[in-house]
């Protein structure tokens, strides 16, 4: 079944709950999508993750159209969003236009996602048929202003991004990704809240979870305590690696096998 921005909603309204994993290239675009992750997020994780870049500030809208490109392209049934990066869509509701405009005629992707109650951001992208996606809590292109890498909306916060996220609804996003929230918040937000909610270290009780998949398959050199590894893919890949070395040091790759006569 072909994934949309009202499936989503309609998933919330039944008890569903849905799956989000990031996705920065074709083949694990084709894989998770091929095991019904509902929704693939082309996230500016990939500056960290794939760039090798510190935090989510340097990656460019460039950037994240190659990847969205490459996972547009890939996903048969999953909805496929992506990150609008630092620097694209704070300046002015214009600024987030075009960048989500080029993003979506250059990669096929059915929707952006940005950061922070950017209302009138968000308003002018959905007036122009994008949907958009929110996201509150820790919300990474901001870490400098955050004061590092910390659980937010603890005693005062929680209020703020409670109000946030209420004006992000009626702004028109069609869900919400909560960062790093205590899960007694998470829960209040998702009561209150038609739109799904998307956790990432926000507990148990939002509509939908998201990791970025290089945590989840422990690919990722450092994991994060709120991710889970279904998955010691570093090891895996670091042992093939060793024993594809021993065997050409010793001969035996390849073997006849792998040879043409
Ligand atoms: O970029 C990303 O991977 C994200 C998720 C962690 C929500 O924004
Ligand atoms: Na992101």
């Amino acid at each position: 079944m072909k994934i949309r921005t009202q499936t989503l909603r309609d998933f919330k309204a039944q008890g569903q709950k849905f799956s989000v994993l990031t996705s920065y290239d074709a083949l694990t675009a084709e894989i998770f999508d091929a095991s019904g992750i509902e929704v693939l997020l082309v996230g500016d994780s990939a500056s960290n993750t794939v760039l090798a870049n510190d935090g989510t500030i340097p990656i460019t809208l460039s950037e994240m159209i190659a990847f969205g490109k490459a996972v547009a392209r890939s996903a048969r049934n999953a909805l496929v969003v992506l990150d609008l990066p630092f620097g694209s869509y704070e300046i002015s509701a214009e600024q987030a236009l075009e960048s989500a405009i080029t993003a979506m005629k250059q990669t096929g992707v059915a929707a952006v996602k940005l950061e922070g109650a950017k209302l009138e951001q968000i308003k002018a992208l959905v007036g122009a048929g994008i949907p958009v996606m929110g996201h509150v809590g820790f919300t990474p292109q901001s870490v400098h202003a955050l004061g590092g890498f910390k659980v937010q909306g603890r005693g005062e916060g929680a209020e703020d991004i409670y109000e946030q996220c209420l004006a992000i609804e009626k702004a028109g996003a069609f869900a919400i990704v909560l960062e790093m929230v205590p899960a007694d918040l998470a829960q209040r937000i998702t009561k209150a809240l038609t739109i799904p909610t998307i956790g990432i270290g926000a507990g148990n009780a939002t509509d939908a979870q998201v990791l970025v998949w290089t945590d989840f398959a422990g690919l990722s050199s450092k994991i994060p305590k709120f991710a889970k590894q279904y998955l010691n893919l570093r090891e895996q890949l670091g042992e093939a690696a060793k024993n594809y070395r021993d065997e050409i040091r010793s001969g035996s790759f390849p073997s006849d096998e792998q040879s043409f006569s």
